[in-house]
């Protein structure tokens, strides 16, 4: 077993994490007793913790730290028009071929080009069909006529909700440029390849914030928000050296933008893309009033009604590729003991704690003797400040392995000296460290610790 880990120690591998995350609650297969569907996730009760956390991260920095961006719940279901002006029934498709032989289907522009090139299947070696365009929104029909009518989309990003409702914003919210409306939500995309866990899904949730601002400062806009969007990983405590930028070549430019870049991260699977950066131009705008007939143009009534359509910088993160990105970044193996045993290893998540699904877990040393009455009454306590969990099963060192394994970043144990002095232990997740402290002072000492934390493994 110490063999095993030694050979990984500190390396998350998709593997573990995928394991990691259906073991301790944060990720499942959707519908898996039916044998599982492709694309699709559910998050459990620590994962959906850990997602609520890193989107309200988000929101928080995007809405409530800045005072020119307000936010926006679009629907998912919008007129059809909307995806022909936004360029998506006629330009969002993938390359698709099939093997005649195997029946397997690929990416073209996945598969190796002597393949493609000789129509060779790169699994079984069979006849390979010709490269069509396979567009990649989910289409059905609303109402009960299932005909050309009727046809209906689930939104493939969640921008167009914003664009459409740009000038309600205006008008509600007396807006001026430069102003930025930010949306999370689902997003769906009919992806031919579904792999790496939730890296890659049919269904997925973006976290999308689009900018508004006059044609001419498009340019400084996008290194600005480039920047911006850059620090906010440092300040989640992500391993900065596990991101770079990634600027599009001219073949990889979506047909919206004028200039774009990722943040990629360094994943078990290699560097991968994790939020994109875009100068869409006036080109959304342009296109949907050309195909609504209205008025898109911006009035500046501060420089004579001056008129013009704006341009758009956009910040693209995919919530749910944030949540792997996170476990990924956090998961550690650290050797904490050697005397040839299964726990001289220990499985540490090492989330920032404003993002830890369980804040704190009060401990009883023991169940007897009143303790656990005091630990109950010390997690009532902490409950209206923090996600507190409470665990009474097991020896204290398998309890603190499972909430290290759960990324809990304190632990109070309660023990016979709380009784006399009203002490209790606070343990450290990273350093493992254990101090004294008052239980008056916890929850202060807790807010203190989650406003200074500082990740140093
Ligand atoms: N509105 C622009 C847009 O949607 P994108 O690069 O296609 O741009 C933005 O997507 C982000 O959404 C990506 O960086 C990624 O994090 C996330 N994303 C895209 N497709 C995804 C999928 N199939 N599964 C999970 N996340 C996805």
């Amino acid at each position: 077993m110490a063999e095993q880990l030694n050979e990984y120690q500190g390396k998350a591998t998709m593997e573990k994490i995928t394991s990691l995350a259906k073991r301790r609650g944060f990720v499942f297969q959707s519908s898996e007793i039916y044998g599982g569907q492709n694309g699709a996730w559910d998050y459990g009760p620590l994962g959906i913790e850990l997602k609520n956390r890193i989107a309200g991260a988000w929101w928080k920095e995007m809405t409530q730290l800045n005072d020119d961006i307000v936010g926006l719940d679009a629907a998912i279901l919008m007129h059809p028009r909307t995806w022909e002006a936004s360029g998506h029934v006629e330009n969002f498709t993938d390359p698709l071929v099939d093997c005649k032989k195997c029946k397997a289907r690929f990416r073209a522009d996945m598969i190796p080009e002597e393949n493609l090139a000789a129509k060779k299947c790169p699994e079984c070696g069979g006849e390979l069909t010709d490269t069509r365009k396979f567009n990649l929104m989910f289409k059905t029909h609303i109402g009960p006529a299932e005909d050309t009518a009727s046809i209906i989309y689930l939104r493939p990003e969640t921008a167009q909700g914003i664009y459409v409702n740009y000038k309600n914003i205006i008008q509600s919210n007396r807006m001026k440029i430069p102003f930025g409306i930010a949306q999370i939500g689902k997003a769906f995309r009919n992806e031919i390849v579904t792999k790496n866990f939730i890296f890659r899904t049919c269904e997925f949730e973006q976290m999308e914030m689009q900018f508004f601002v006059k044609p001419g400062s498009d340019d400084e806009w996008f290194n600005e928000w480039r920047k911006r969007r850059w620090a906010y990983y440092g300040k989640l405590g992500v391993k900065m050296d596990h991101l770079r930028w990634h600027q599009h070549g001219p073949d990889e430019l979506a047909h919206y933008a004028k200039d774009a870049y990722d943040i990629e991260y360094l994943f078990p699977m290699g560097w991968r893309e994790l939020e994109g950066v875009h100068n869409r131009t006036n080109y959304d705008l342009n296109r949907h009033t050309q195909f609504s007939g209205k008025d898109m143009q911006y009035i500046d009534q501060d420089n004579n009604n001056e008129r013009y359509i704006p341009y758009i910088i956009e910040t693209s993160a995919g919530l749910t590729r944030n949540v792997l990105m996170i476990l990924c970044d956090a998961y550690d193996e650290e050797q904490v003991a050697d005397k040839g045993n299964d726990d001289d290893w220990r499985t540490v998540l090492r989330f920032h704690p404003s993002l830890a699904p369980v804040t704190v877990a009060v401990l009883p040393l023991m169940k007897k003797d009143g303790l656990a009455e005091l630990a109950q009454d010390i997690r009532r306590e902490l409950k209206e400040d923090f996600a507190a969990d409470y665990d009474q099963a097991g020896a204290i060192g398998r309890r603190y392995r499972r909430q290290d394994e759960a990324g809990t970043p304190f632990c109070v144990t309660v023990d016979y000296q709380s009784k006399d002095d009203g002490t209790v232990t606070l343990r450290f997740r990273d350093s493992m460290e254990q101090i004294r402290v008052p239980k008056a002072e916890l929850a202060a000492r807790l807010r203190q610790e989650i406003k200074e934390y500082k990740r140093t493994k």
